[in-house]
C-alpha cells in the first residue's frame, strides 16, 4: 500500500483522537513517572494525549511505520522521542519493561493477534498496563456498500480480493484469553460513537484515509477510483440520511481493551 497521508488523515483529528482520549483516561498506572511507547502513533495525535495525562512521564515514545507520519509528529512536537518501526516486530530495545503500551487504532492494521497481544503485555512492567483501542464492526452497512460497489464490476471484484481480508479484529472473548494468563485485571469495552458531518460524502472522505486504502489501492486506475469513490458517495447518502438540522451521523464502533500485568 502507498504511505499515509497525514494532511488527509488529520482532516477528522478530533473525532479519530476522541477514542485516544476515552482509552487514556480509563488507565490508572500506579506511578506518576511512567515510560510509556505509543504503537502506531500516526502523526502524534494520540502520543500528544498522552504526554497531558501523565505530563510527569519519565519518557513517552511515538513509533510508527510511517515516515511521513513520523515526520509529521516530529514538527508538530519537536521535543517528543520518534522512530519510525513496525510494531509487529518491536521489542523493548532495553529490556526494561514499560509502564504502558498503549495504541490507538493500529492493530486492526496489523496480523496475528495471536502472538501479538501477549508478546506486547510481556514487554510490560508488573502493575503497568497495555491498552488498546481498535475499530470493530465498526460501519457494517458502509462496510457491506464498499463490498457490493466492488464486486458490481468484474475488474474490481478481482482486483480487490485481497482488500477483503487486510482488517482484522478478533471477539471481545478471544483477547480476553490472550491476555488473562499473564494479566492481574483484563476490562474491555465498545463504544458506538456518533460522528457529526457536515454531509454523507464526507464519510467517504473520512474512509479515504484509513479503511478505504486498500480497496482504492488495489483498484486498476484513477478513472476506477474515481468511479468507485462516486458510487460510494451516492450510496452513502443513502445509509446516512440527514438529521432535522441537515447534518449527518456516522456511526462508528469501536473495541477497547486494557491489560494490568500481574
Ligand atoms: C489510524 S492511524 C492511528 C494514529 C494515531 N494512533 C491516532 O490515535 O489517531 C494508524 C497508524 O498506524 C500505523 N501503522 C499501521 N501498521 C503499523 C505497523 N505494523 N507498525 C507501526 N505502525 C503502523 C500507520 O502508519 C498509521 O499512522
Amino acid at each position: 500500500m502507498a504511505d499515509w497521508n497525514p494532511n488527509l488523515y488529520l482532516r477528522f483529528a478530533d473525532e479519530r483522537t476522541q477514542p485516544a482520549r476515552d482509552l487514556a483516561a480509563r488507565v490508572v498506572l500506579s506511578t506518576e513517572q511512567p515510560r510509556i511507547i505509543d504503537l502506531g502513533c500516526g502523526p502524534g495525535n494520540s502520543t500528544a494525549v498522552l504526554r497531558v495525562r501523565w505530563p510527569q512521564a519519565r519518557e513517552i515514545t511515538g513509533l510508527d511505520s510511517s515516515p511521513a507520519m513520523i515526520e509529521t509528529a516530529r514538527k508538530a512536537q519537536p521535543e517528543g522521542r520518534w522512530e519510525v518501526g513496525d510494531a509487529s516486530a518491536w521489542t523493548d530495545p532495553t529490556g526494561e519493561g514499560y509502564d504502558l503500551v498503549f495504541s490507538n487504532a493500529v492493530f486492526h492494521w496489523v496480523p496475528n493477534h495471536a502472538e501479538l497481544f501477549p508478546r506486547l503485555l510481556a514487554l510490560v512492567k508488573p502493575g503497568g498496563a497495555l491498552a488498546v483501542q481498535m475499530p470493530a464492526k465498526a460501519y457494517p452497512a458502509l462496510h457491506k456498500l464498499i463490498v457490493e460497489t466492488a464486486d458490481a464490476e468484474p475488474a474490481w471484484r478481482e482486483a480487490t480480493q485481497k482488500s477483503r481480508g487486510v482488517i482484522r479484529v478478533l471477539e471481545p472473548g478471544a483477547y480476553y484469553d490472550l491476555l488473562s494468563p499473564q494479566a492481574a485485571r483484563v476490562e474491555i469495552w465498545e463504544t458506538r460513537y456518533h460522528h457529526v458531518m457536515d454531509q454523507a460524502g464526507a464519510v467517504i472522505d473520512w474512509l479515504r484515509s484509513t479503511g478505504l486504502r486498500p480497496w482504492l489501492d488495489a483498484l486498476p486506475s484513477d478513472e476506477d477510483r474515481a468511479r468507485f469513490e462516486e458510487k460510494l458517495r451516492a450510496g452513502a447518502g443513502v445509509i446516512y440520511p440527514a438529521q432535522a438540522d441537515g447534518k449527518v451521523r456516522f456511526p462508528f464502533g469501536r473495541i477497547f481493551l486494557v491489560a494490568y500485568r500481574a
